[in-house]
């Protein structure tokens, strides 16, 4: 039997707790989930790929099938190359899902053999963008509970790496 190969892509700067639950739900449902990071997506990231993967690893490491890595280029490309079934990717409101329909049919056009899979996370954590985590830190609020612990600690030292500002 072929494996039942998932990629979950994104910029996972930093990774949150809604994309770790959705981890945890597509881990659930597929053989092998990869969690694949975009290199070279922001042109100033608040993370270096390498601690995002790091950070990715650290969080994900209790879940045997889980595995994490990066990539460039197409994502179509990339599942591909990796034999993937389907691409996995969160909904979490409607104003998600625009976005999401596009480029899961521009990406069924490319590849029509791979299928775009969305989940959605824990209503607990619908509200939760990485965006507005490194917004809220920037500016002195509290991300505990947005955010693994491990994620949280590695914010508290970019900010002290900089200045405290
Ligand atoms: O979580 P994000 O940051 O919204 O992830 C976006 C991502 C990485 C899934 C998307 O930008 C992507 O797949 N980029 C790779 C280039 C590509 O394949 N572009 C065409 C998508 S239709």
């Amino acid at each position: 039997m072929p494996r039942n190969l998932v990629i979950y892509p994104g910029s996972f700067d930093p990774i949150t707790n809604g994309h770790l639950d959705l981890v945890e739900r597509g881990a659930r449902i597929f053989d092998e989930l990869v969690v694949a990071v975009l290199l070279n997506m922001e042109k100033e990231p608040l993370f270096t790929v390498n601690e995002r993967v790091e950070m990715l690893r650290q969080v994900t490491q209790t879940l045997p099938n889980v595995s994490v890595d990066t990539f460039s280029g197409l994502l179509v490309d990339y599942a591909r190359r990796r034999q993937a079934r389907a691409i996995l990717r969160g909904i979490r409101a409607i104003s998600d899902y625009e976005y999401e329909l596009q480029m899961a049919l521009m990406n069924r056009k490319l590849e029509p053999e791979i299928e775009t899979v969305f989940m959605m996370p824990a209503e607990s954590y619908t509200y939760i963008s990485s965006r507005l985590v490194k917004e809220i830190f920037r500016h002195g609020g509290v991300v505990k509970g947005l955010v693994p612990p491990i994620v949280e600690e590695r914010l508290q030292r970019k900010l002290a790496a900089v200045g405290g500002q």
